[in-house]
């Protein structure tokens, strides 16, 4: 099985900043499925939704996914809605180790509003964002490792993260 960390988990949860920082420690090449949409479509993901709507962006990516396939050894940060299609966590799992980073709905809202520009906050109410993330936390539960970043920085967060993976490597062998 090829040897990729895949982060997942909502909006606000630090997947970019933790991914990077985890990367950085373990020498590895970091990896972000938005970034790839947006290098592919030459766009913004708010510009993507606005202009062919979140279907067209599902079917991104899909084709994230697809080339994600190539990848060995990377640290990958998903879009937080990447994981929460049928078949999408199988195939997360078969690239590597999933990391769901998990926290509050409280702060992974507040860290997600203030962050800006994301689009499946437009216009929902903050019960409809709770309802969205409660529809989502049985696809990241697929996930093989669970870190709750409730109350922790980044930092801590990856060293949390780098030592599941010692763990999880230690039980391998
Ligand atoms: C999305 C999350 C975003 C991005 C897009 C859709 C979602 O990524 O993929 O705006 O459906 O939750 P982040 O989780 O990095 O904000």
């Amino acid at each position: 099985m090829p040897d990729n960390v895949i982060l997942v988990g909502f909006m606000g949860a630090g997947k970019s900043t933790v991914g990077r920082l985890v990367a950085r420690r373990l020498g590895r090449c970091f990896v972000e499925t938005d970034d790839m949409i947006t290098a592919q479509e030459g766009r913004s993901i708010p510009e993507i939704f606005a202009e062919r709507g979140e279907a067209h962006f599902r079917a991104l990516e899909d084709e994230a996914v697809a080339l994600l396939a190539l990848k060995h050894g990377d640290v990958i940060a998903t879009g937080g809605g990447l994981p929460c299609h049928e078949g999408r966590a199988e195939a997360l799992r078969a690239l590597g180790t999933v990391v769901w980073l998990s926290g509050d709905f409280d702060s992974l809202y507040a860290r997600a509003l203030a962050a800006g520009e994301r689009p499946m906050l437009a216009g929902r109410r903050r019960d409809e964002v709770q309802a969205l993330y409660e529809s989502r936390v049985p696809y990241y539960r697929r996930a093989h490792v669970i870190v709750d970043t409730a109350g922790l920085g980044a930092d801590q967060v990856a060293a949390r993260v780098c030592q599941a993976l010692r763990g999880r490597e230690r039980e391998a062998s």
